[in-house]
């Protein structure tokens, strides 16, 4: 039986942090050795917020390191930059004729946007969903591994399908989105509030590119108190939120003498803390180093891109073929 498709893309702007760790680069390398997968980098999206041209190389290797450092095989997926598939912007130029300037705007990310940028409204940030589509369709995945906040992408994405298919014939499949559910991983943020997110303030978010030190100091930054003082008494969320990190990267045998502790009333939160730093770095080191390492092996960061471009050209080049000849653009 052929492997269903899944296709995923990720930001080429802000540093990996441990939430994205858990949450979408887990499920891509679980995701590898069961489906048929085209990540790519969002170079072309980034152009939205128009960054400095010379960020670019930087931002894409880096992506691209830390995604291998985490788990992620070039080998089992085509991993690639988006802008090496010419077949993308093609199809999104063919998306954006049934696509309509109401729905747009009604967009959420675009109306944020609009509030966050008003300088810098292009069309381009209002056609988002459009080349998110056929990032999609380009390789007719029915399945795409995103967060939450992208779910309303994703419903956009099966219109312009049904209507590309109402309109010229059936050619592609209605996308869902994925994710694995309950074993989705909660990592809280540092201050105590929330989860931990590409914040302002770096000291809240723990970045995989974290040096040693950097880790420590953050940690043993982490919102405590002066400890419970009655036997068995429930945690505030902040404390829940220290043993929540510790589930991710301590043993278990160390969690549950930690939770004894706070049980019986006897935690002392500047040692909890001092474990997790410690579990924490040897948990973020390895990942880092072998990022750093691959990024500055630029030899090998374009062997990974041409590679992944050449296997998921074989895919989009066959779909742009079938697009044009229903819509009629065949002419010799
Ligand atoms: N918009 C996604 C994000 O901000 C990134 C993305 C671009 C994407 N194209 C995609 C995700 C196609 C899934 C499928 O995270």
């Amino acid at each position: 039986m052929s492997k269903e498709i899944v296709v995923s893309g990720i930001r080429s702007t802000g540093f990996l942090h441990l939430g994205n760790y858990f949450g979408a680069m887990r499920n891509y390398v679980k995701m590898q050795e069961d489906y048929n997968c085209y990540f790519f980098v969002a170079d072309y999206h980034s152009l939205t917020t128009h960054p400095d041209p010379k960020d670019l190389r930087g931002n894409v290797y880096r992506v691209v390191a830390e995604n291998i450092a985490a788990g992620l095989d070039p080998d089992k997926v085509a991993l690639y930059a988006q802008s090496d598939l010419p077949e993308i912007p093609e199809l999104y130029l063919m998306l954006n004729m049934l696509a309509y300037k109401g729905e747009l705007e009604k967009v959420p990310t675009f109306k944020d946007k609009v509030r966050q940028q008003p300088e810098n409204v292009n069309a381009g940030l209002l056609t988002y969903p459009v080349l998110m589509t056929a990032d999609i369709l380009i390789h007719k995945a029915v399945k795409v591994p995103v967060g939450k906040d992208q779910e309303q992408h994703i419903e956009m994405a099966r219109n312009f399908a049904g209507r590309f298919n109402g309109r010229y014939g059936e050619l592609f499949p209605e996308p869902q989105p994925f994710n694995f559910g309950d074993t989705l991983v909660k990592v809280p943020s540092l201050d105590g509030a929330g989860k931990m997110s590409k914040s302002e303030h770096g000291n809240a978010t723990l970045y995989l590119a974290d040096e040693d030190d950097a880790i420590r100091k953050k940690v043993m930054k982490a919102k405590t108190d002066s400890g419970p003082t009655e036997h068995n008494s429930t945690m505030p969320e902040y404390i829940q939120n220290v043993f929540q990190l510790m589930n991710l990267v301590s043993t278990s045998e160390i969690t549950e003498s930690y939770r004894a502790a706070y049980n019986g009333c006897t935690i002392r939160y500047g040692d909890m803390k001092k474990q997790l730093a410690e579990d924490m770095v040897n948990f973020i080191r390895p990942i880092r180093e072998k990022a750093v390492a691959l990024q500055a092996d630029e030899t090998k960061m374009m062997a990974v891109l041409r590679h992944g471009a050449e296997k998921a050209r074989e895919s989009a080049s066959r779909t742009i073929s079938e697009a044009r000849k229903l819509i009629g653009i065949n002419y010799y």
